[in-house]
């Protein structure tokens, strides 16, 4: 026999906050999580629950919806403004009030339980609170990779950010068109992810990273490995965890670089074989190394940097991905605006 209580899953130190105005359920509450080896905060009342939250951040609440004082529409809310990391929040409801538990959802709860709550389907949910919250956190580690290749390559300042606000601004476009393949959630995690489509430069040596003039061939060469590097690393990381934030990860680093008509690296893919993402970011990228200043170059002016992006349509860019730069073409530019290089 396995000394299988060494590894009892239920042996956590997460905390839980509860939020829940009458008494008897607080404490069925508290005795409940506390036996499942959590350490319980205990609000009365939204307000009282937000102020623990605050202080503490616990990762996952369970809150009522109607409480004195702060209901529980409100405390989610102000969870959702004042969270400094991902918090689980399940909320407890009746059966009969679909249309609360709807309102709940839409303001930023993850689950619900229904009143009266079943002691194993608690414990449960809990458990599967605690994988979301994991996984969060694994992401965040994983955008953090995303600053060393920052650190190595200071050259290209808020590039990063501006791929990625580019990125964002081109994903709503297209959603907003119907775009089946994107929704409010694929957005966000686009926006996060572009982040990482440089993350395989971090193993190009520095003197060629960083090269003040043009590469030679074999220098080329060699930078181009970045993108199948970073696509294979987020690959790995993707085959252990298999989250859906790592796949989009993974499509767009190693795939930034393909062109719509089969020209690119790594792979050559051409037209809807390469990820929806990577076309988006393939722009973005674009855009940006023509809009900045490099030490090889200085920036296009907004006439020659539209000419440029309409001549690749359908070449090296997407055509629907083309038009919606090019339809909305200011906007790029104002994002470009607050987030220039000094
Ligand atoms: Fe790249
Ligand atoms: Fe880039």
């Amino acid at each position: 026999m396995h000394g299988t209580t060494l590894f009892r899953p239920t042996q956590t130190c997460t905390s839980v906050l509860i939020a829940e105005d009458s008494l008897l359920q607080r404490k069925v509450l508290y005795r409940h999580l506390s036996s499942l080896g959590y350490n319980v905060l205990v609000g009365e009342n939204g307000a009282s629950a937000l102020e623990l939250f605050v202080e503490q951040q616990p990762r996952i609440v369970i809150t009522d919806l109607d409480m004195p004082v702060m209901d529980g529409y409100d405390l989610i809310r102000e969870v959702r403004r004042q969270e400094i990391h991902y918090t689980h929040i399940t909320v407890l409801t009746a059966l009969t009030k679909k249309e609360s538990t709807v309102r709940a959802i839409s303001q930023g709860a993850d689950d619900y339980l229904i009143k009266p709550f079943h002691p194993e389907e608690m414990k449960a949910r809990l458990e599967s609170a605690e994988r979301l919250v994991q996984i969060q956190s694994q992401e965040k580690i994983i955008l953090l990779m995303a600053k060393l290749t920052d650190y190595r390559n200071p050259e290209t300042g808020y590039h990063i950010e501006r791929v990625q606000h580019y990125s964002k601004l081109l994903a709503r476009i297209l959603c907003d068109q119907g775009h089946q393949e994107l929704n409010q959630r694929m957005i966000s995690t686009i926006f996060t992810v572009a982040s990482l489509h440089d993350i395989g430069k971090v193993a190009i040596p520095d003197e060629i990273l960083n090269k003040p003039g043009k590469l030679t061939k074999e220098e080329f060469q060699l930078m181009k490995t970045h993108a199948e590097i970073g696509g294979t690393i987020l690959d790995e990381a993707c085959q252990e965890i298999g989250s859906d934030f790592l796949r989009t990860a993974r499509d767009i680093a190693m795939h930034h670089h393909e062109r719509y008509d089969g020209s690119g690296y790594p792979l050559g893919l051409a037209g809807e074989d390469i990820p929806l993402s990577a076309r988006i970011v393939a722009l973005a990228d674009v855009f940006d190394a023509l809009s900045s200043d490099r030490v090889y170059k200085s920036a296009f002016s907004p006439q020659q940097c539209r000419e440029i992006i309409a001549s690749k349509k359908g070449t090296h860019l997407d055509p629907d991905v083309t038009e919606a730069f090019l339809t909305h073409e200011e906007q790029f530019w104002i994002i470009q605006a607050q987030y220039r290089d000094t």
